[in-house]
């Protein structure tokens, strides 16, 4: 099974590379911020609270992140080739619990990450700003989140690099270079 976590800042290409991932590899996709949003959009009181944390620009509880990620894998088809996971985990606690997961289900990961000059970041994120009608696309709501991302979610990176299965991959190229980039190092992971 092809098990992918696709990792990077706000505005790196995650949810871009990941449907180009999903496509390419027939793999079942979860983005944690559409999950969310999703919640938000039914109007439950838990999206009330979702939405309060997203339009600041801050992370929602680990817990909460954790139960989306059972279900998820729990509903999983028996065919299923593999999974990607996109914005997941932002935490070292997050990766912890993903990996006890996994080996509870005899599987692993690899763990890719899109790496983005920041103020590409910020003008990728403005422009979408421009039609998203994301709460959290906007200048100040930009800023906190890169922060949140450099303080919370950078360390993630390291423990993959720790446990040895961990790619990074120059995300300020087009959208066709990196999906390029993407594919050589897939390929290069399951050889
Ligand atoms: P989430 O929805 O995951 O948002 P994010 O991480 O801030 O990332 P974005 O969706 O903004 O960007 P992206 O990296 O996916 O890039 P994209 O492909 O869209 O999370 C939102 C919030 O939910 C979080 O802030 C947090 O509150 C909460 N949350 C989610 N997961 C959580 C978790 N695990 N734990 C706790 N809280 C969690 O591209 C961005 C733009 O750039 C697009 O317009 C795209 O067309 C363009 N673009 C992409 N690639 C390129 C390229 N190569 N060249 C030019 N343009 C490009």
């Amino acid at each position: 099974m092809l098990n992918i976590i696709l990792c990077g800042a706000p505005g790196s290409g995650k949810g871009t590379q990941s449907a180009f991932l999903a496509e390419q590899y027939g793999l079942a996709h979860l983005s944690t911020g559409d999950v969310l949003r999703a919640e938000i959009k039914s109007g439950s009181e838990l999206g009330k609270k979702i939405e309060s944390l997203i339009s600041a620009g801050n992370l929602v509880s680990d817990d909460l992140i954790f139960g989306v990620i059972e279900r998820f894998i729990a509903q999983l088809p028996k065919d299923c080739k593999g999974m990607i996971f996109d914005g997941y985990p932002r935490t070292v606690a997050q990766a912890e619990s993903l990996t006890e997961l996994l080996k509870k289900n005899q599987m692993d990961a690899i763990m890719i990450d899109l790496m983005v000059d920041e103020q590409l970041l910020t003008d990728r994120l403005l422009e979408r700003g421009k039609i998203s009608g994301r709460a959290d696309d906007n200048i100040d709501t930009i800023r906190h989140r890169i922060a949140v991302y450099h303080e919370q979610t950078e360390p993630v990176a390291k423990y993959y690099l720790h446990k040895g299965n961990y790619f990074a991959v120059n995300g300020n190229h087009t959208v066709e270079e990196v999906s390029l980039q993407l594919k050589r190092i897939v390929e290069l992971a399951t050889r």
